[in-house]
């Protein structure tokens, strides 16, 4: 066995190390003396803390119908002035997302239900006294007035008040509704750091406010009102059953959450390698014939055996622990250059539902006309 080569990806273990080396070299080479810099690195994103005067500069973009970024409790949202159709178009391009693909509205209260929504049934003022600011969205049938940009042209349209302070500072600033779908570009991973959001649009955006980490780390629970029986559109942050507890009835299930064959689509709320969710003695089968791909691993609770340290995330298994740390690890095996995420499969109970969700969706299980 020769000890200085390569790791053959053949027939080892995927115990490669990440080409982070490469990267370290290529960052610590010094300027060579008297030479203009070789081409410019690119500018690094306006990304700000959030404090009163970036967030008072954050709503002046908004005004402007620019499009700034922000943090919520469950994921950064990509804002603009809802009520601008020319602001709200901005976000489609620069998410590259199809125009038809309707947008959340964020309120600073549920007194401002009414000046987006009409017909309001009394369950959505429950909905909203128990579970608002949280990462609860309500479809309801839409004002007049709301922009086809926001709502791709249905009667619809989504409303919800974040509870992150800085989102209610912002919409305060703002004074108006913040369209905002998750800060990425489309089909990617989610962002749940300003960090993540720069690596996606770098400056092609007015401003990031960086208020840390998402707490949630999982969009928000998706509640559609607008029709005979409420129907759940997207399990999130409040779970189904706690809605279910206020609403004193059962929650349908849209259609389009219902698993399909994989392959038979683009996978989206996806990293770049491909995710395959598997248990883990399965898990660990595929390491070990993984056939020259570079693979990585998303395990719960144990390290996988036979797989460098860096090539995996190791992920509590308590629900909402996980859900906090999702995004963030795959974006982070993403970075690896691995090929292939393997994804242990937490427990199949309802507390890992939206769990369950997002890493079905990973993995290209999940057919969803709304993929944003
Ligand atoms: O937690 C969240 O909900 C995050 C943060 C930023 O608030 N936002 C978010 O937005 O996840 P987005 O655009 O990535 O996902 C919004 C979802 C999409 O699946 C979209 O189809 C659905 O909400 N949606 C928006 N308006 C709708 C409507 N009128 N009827 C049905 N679904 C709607
Ligand atoms: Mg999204």
């Amino acid at each position: 066995m020769p000890m200085n080569d390569e790791p053959n990806p053949t027939d080892a273990p995927a115990d490669v190390a990440p080409a982070t080396d490469q990267l370290q070299h290529a960052d610590a080479a010094p300027e060579p003396a008297g030479v203009p810099a070789a081409p410019q690195a690119p500018e690094p994103p306006h990304i700000k803390p959030a404090n009163d005067e970036s967030i008072a500069e954050a709503a002046a973009f908004l005004k402007a119908g620019e499009l700034v970024a922000f943090p919520t409790e469950t994921v950064y949202g990509l804002g603009a002035d809802a009520s601008s159709a020319d602001a709200v178009g901005k976000v489609f391009k620069a998410k590259g997302r199809p125009a038809t693909h309707p947008v959340i509205v964020h309120v600073a209260s549920a007194e401002d239900i009414d000046a987006f929504a009409r017909e309001v049934p009394e369950t959505a003022r429950r909905l909203a006294r128990q579970f608002w600011p949280g990462p609860l969205t309500l479809v309801l049938k839409r004002a007049q007035d709301v922009p086809d940009a926001v709502t791709g042209g249905q009667d619809t349209v989504a409303l919800r008040v974040p509870s992150h302070p800085v989102a209610q500072a912002l919409l305060a600033a703002f004074g108006g509704g913040i369209a905002a779908p998750s800060a990425n570009k489309f089909g990617r991973v989610s962002p749940t750091t300003a960090e993540h959001v720069g690596a996606d649009f770098g400056r092609s955006i007015a401003l990031i406010v960086d208020g840390g980490a998402s707490q949630v780390g999982i969009e928000s629970t998706i509640v559609d009102l607008s029709g005979d029986a409420p129907r759940l559109l997207r399990p999130g942050g409040v779970p189904a059953a706690a809605i279910e507890q206020v609403l004193g009835e059962a929650l349908s299930v849209a259609g389009a959450e219902a698993p399909r064959a994989p392959g038979r689509h683009t996978s989206h709320y996806a990293p770049r390698a491909r995710v395959k969710l598997m248990r883990r003695r399965e898990m660990i089968e595929a390491l070990g014939s993984h056939k020259g791909r570079r693979v990585a691993a998303l395990a719960l609770e144990v390290t996988m055996p036979r797989l460098s340290p860096a090539l995996q995330r190791v992920l509590p298994a308590v629900a909402a622990k996980y859900a906090h740390d999702l995004y963030a690890s795959l974006r982070a095996l993403d970075a690896t250059g691995a090929d292939v995420i393997l994804a242990e499969q937490p427990p199949q109970t309802p507390g890992w539902a939206a769990v369950n969700d997002r890493l079905r969706r990973a993995a290209g299980e999940v057919v969803v006309s709304d993929e944003t």
